[in-house]
């Protein structure tokens, strides 16, 4: 006898690219949330989705996925994740790619937040901490329930490092990454550990200030091995991991681009800091000591997530 079960919570996934499918991915597999996944192309969210729902009697999962083209399908979501956007094409600039893309995912944060006036916007799509404020912006939302996906990943690819140079299990190691996501993101090697080590009793300066390079070219050391395209693994698992801190209102303490309004001495910007996630979104934001160092690579940090937020005022 046919029967069509109670919706469960739902989580959006606006583009169905690389990160965006990945994410999806992550979130069916760990059976948290039924998943929408949105694409503006006809044919390749539904294609994807189907795909995934045809893994489910393998996996195991029984929540459902759908992919479409209409926001309507997305209303009610507890979490809206924004991965839509275009990557940089040869020939285009940085302001080129900062104006499409502020367009692009003003345009379906518009859309999106209209049907799902409660949920929490995760944002993925680069540049990340400049696309926070448009989602800020065009939403309407509280700054807690605006949150940018970058220190995450990035403390994952400090801990990967960690791990590699120590033979050590992934598991085992502690980290986090502040500041904006980009060249001026600043790794605190002095609050990272391993089975609750300071690495700094486990690694030379040189290892460490090795370590800290590689996390600032990860990005970009993937995208010149790919050749086309850019990472999607560590990405998508990142941003699984704070979709699950939300939904299950777990008040996990993670690295994510949050918006200051005061705090760590910034006012009115979206900055990577040290969060506790829950239900509402940003439920605190934990202000830590940093030595005098670390505090002027924050400072400098944040002056260039200044400019762009700036850069993207003129352009727009
Ligand atoms: N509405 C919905 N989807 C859109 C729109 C739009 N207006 N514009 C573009 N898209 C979709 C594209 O059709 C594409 O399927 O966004 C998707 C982007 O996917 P990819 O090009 O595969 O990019 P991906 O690797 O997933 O990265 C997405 O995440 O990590 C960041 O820097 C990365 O900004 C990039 C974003």
């Amino acid at each position: 006898m046919p029967y069509t079960r109670a919706p469960r919570r739902k989580v959006t996934v606006i583009g169905a690219g690389n990160v965006g499918a990945t994410v999806a991915q992550r979130v069916v597999e760990t059976g948290l949330a039924d998943v929408v996944l949105l694409d503006i192309v006809p044919g390749l969210p539904q294609g994807k989705a189907l795909d995934l729902a045809e893994a489910a009697p393998i996996l195991g999962y029984d929540v459902s996925v759908t992919g479409t083209n209409d926001y309507a399908d997305t209303a009610g979501s507890a979490v809206i994740v924004v991965t839509s956007g275009l990557a940089r094409q040869p020939g285009m600039s940085r302001d080129d790619l900062l104006a499409k893309n502020a367009q692009i995912v003003g345009g379906v944060v518009e859309q999106a937040a209209k049907v799902s006036p409660d949920a929490v916007i995760v944002v993925v799509t680069n540049p990340l901490d400049a696309m926070c404020h448009v989602a800020l912006k065009t939403s309407g939302f509280p700054p807690s329930r605006v949150i940018g996906m970058a220190g995450v990943l990035d403390s994952a690819r400090f801990r990967t490092f960690v791990a590699m140079e120590l033979g050590v299990s992934p598991a085992n190691t502690s980290a986090f990454v502040l500041g904006g996501h980009g060249d001026t993101m600043v790794p605190v090697p002095s609050y990272c550990t391993v089975g609750g080590v300071p690495i700094t009793q486990l690694l030379s300066q040189e290892q460490i200030e090795r370590i800290v390079q590689r996390t600032r070219d990860g990005g970009a050391e993937i995208v010149a091995l790919l050749k086309s395209g850019s990472a999607y693994y560590a990405p998508g698992a990142a941003t699984g991991e704070m979709i699950d801190a939300i939904l299950e209102d777990r008040q996990k303490i993670l690295p994510c681009a949050a918006y200051l309004g005061g705090e760590y001495g910034v006012q009115g910007l979206f900055v990577g800091v040290p969060v506790r996630l829950g239900r509402q979104g940003v439920v605190e934001i934990v202000e830590v000591t940093l030595s005098d160092d670390e505090r002027r690579q924050f400072d400098h940090s944040a002056a260039a997530v200044k400019e762009l937020v700036e850069k993207l005022a003129t352009l727009s």
